[in-house]
């Protein structure tokens, strides 16, 4: 931030604060999301606030990212949580003896010394090493950081493109909800309904004892993930002979997979290497992305339901996250800044931030979990998106009202997206760390992979 600028003004405080959280979360090698409800190392969570910490600390944001890539399973997959073994197991539920990883997950190469679950979160680490190496490209050369980072980044991708590509289109398919990171959307309630849930009487909910829980997903849901994580588990974590009885092509997925490709063809050019085939596979998935989830009726890309064969008609914040693409057409990404302004979303009308589910839908609630309330990387990502197509008052206004109401919820896990009241936990970090990446960098910091770059996508 501008020395000039550091005196008492509502940008200092919103830095002191956010800087306040991401030193009070970091726990020696990794950052926690929050103290109380998330006591390990989450994946997307991470990658976040290694965004975040690259302006703070660069040596502390490779060192984020480093610690969650040790983690990595031989077959690509990067777990969702890394354990943290001086956590008491009753800290969170599900618990590492829940999991089991070390041994249920042998055949998938789980490591054998740390304890992690065995599903994935969204692709936003090739994007973020490739930002934390650009904050500080000499310690980063010097530590061999892309160098490490480069061949796990690949088979991470690999993994999802490959052994995630359940419905055969060349997009990557999420198993469990907890996989898109919005767990409780209702784009889920169709597919999850087939899932019959096992017995709230027999798992104890550890995230009720440190959050409202009308802010929470229901016990109705909690049966069904745990149903599914139970299913995974016995299988061995396998892919191929697992039959997935979920499984989604989520938008917000498969474009942060899509953003996360570019990063690993800027990542290929800095180490000297080609990056032709990372940029014939952006190619390939933004077609594939545009083709089978595009939906021209709402504006909006939505998810396709894999074994159900049909699309979910239910609009979530995750179809406007493609928007973040630079090679998306531009009459699509208009059509998502129309939707984005629309009564589904209100953006600079009726609501402060994008919610994560449709105003007008049936499910919409502005209070429970990713059923309506607003999530601040979801908008950062969508403020870049929008700065991305040219979109740049609505874009600052955006900007504005993030940071603003960073500061005034205490960084907050979610707010009311009209009232912007907090919800959820509070000290939340990666609240904090896109409140700092907007601040330090300021409008001009879109710097995303692939700025200028533009490749060309078949729309039929
Ligand atoms: N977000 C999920 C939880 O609430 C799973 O990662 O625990």
């Amino acid at each position: 931030m501008d020395r000039a600028d550091q005196s008492t003004s509502p940008h200092t405080t919103a830095y002191n604060g956010a800087r306040r959280v991401l030193t009070g979360n970091w726990v020696g090698a990794s950052t926690v999301p929050s103290r109380s409800l998330y006591p390990h190392q989450w994946s997307w969570d991470s990658a976040f606030i290694a965004i975040g910490l690259r302006h703070l600390w660069p040596l502390r944001a490779q060192r984020e990212l480093e610690t969650l890539l040790a983690a990595q399973w031989d077959d690509g997959r990067v777990p969702h949580i890394v354990f943290n073994p001086s956590v008491p197991l009753a800290a969170y539920f599900p618990s590492p003896d829940f999991w089991r990883s070390s041994s249920a997950g042998t055949a998938c190469g789980a490591p054998r010394a740390t304890e992690t679950s065995g599903l994935v979160q969204p692709p936003v680490h090739a994007l973020a090493a490739w930002l934390v190496h650009r904050a500080d490209p000499v310690s980063s050369r010097q530590r061999g950081f892309l160098r490490r980072m480069y061949p796990r980044l690949v088979a991470w991708q690999r993994y999802l493109t490959g052994a995630r590509d359940l419905g055969g289109h060349g997009l990557a398919s999420i198993v469990h909800p907890w996989e898109s990171g919005m767990d409780n959307s209702p784009c889920w309630d169709p597919p999850l309904s087939r899932i019959e849930p096992v017995g709230s009487d027999t798992f104890h909910r550890a995230d009720l004892d440190h959050g409202r829980a009308d802010d929470r997903p229901t016990d109705l849901d909690y049966g069904r993930y745990v149903r599914l994580a139970e299913n995974y588990r016995d299988h061995g974590y396998r892919d191929h002979d697992c039959g997935h009885p979920f499984a989604v092509e989520d938008p917000g997925v498969n474009a942060l997979l899509v953003l996360s490709e570019y990063a690993l063809a800027e990542i290929a050019g800095a180490l000297g290497r080609d990056p032709a085939d990372h940029l014939v596979r952006v190619e390939e998935l933004t077609n594939a992305l545009v083709k089978r989830l595009w939906d021209e009726e709402s504006g909006l890309f939505l998810p396709f339901d894999v074994i159900a064969g049909e699309t979910v008609r239910e609009h979530s914040a995750a179809g406007l996250i493609p928007l973040v693409l630079p090679g998306l057409p531009e009459r699509t990404a208009r059509a998502l800044v129309r939707t984005a302004r629309g009564p589904r979303f209100g953006l600079g009308d009726t609501t402060r931030m994008v919610p994560s589910y449709d105003l007008t839908g049936h499910a919409h609630d502005p209070s429970r979990y990713w059923r309506g309330p607003a999530w601040f990387n979801v908008n950062w990502l969508v403020e870049r998106g929008l700065r991305r197509h040219g979109e740049l008052s609505l874009a600052n206004g955006l900007r504005a009202e993030l940071i603003h109401l960073a500061a005034r919820s205490r960084y907050a896990e979610y707010v009311d997206p009209v009232s912007g009241e907090a919800r959820g936990t509070r000290d939340f970090s990666w609240t904090a760390a896109v409140t700092i990446d907007l601040l330090t960098g300021g409008p001009s910091a879109a710097a995303l992979p692939a700025e200028g770059r533009r490749i060309a996508v078949a729309v039929d």
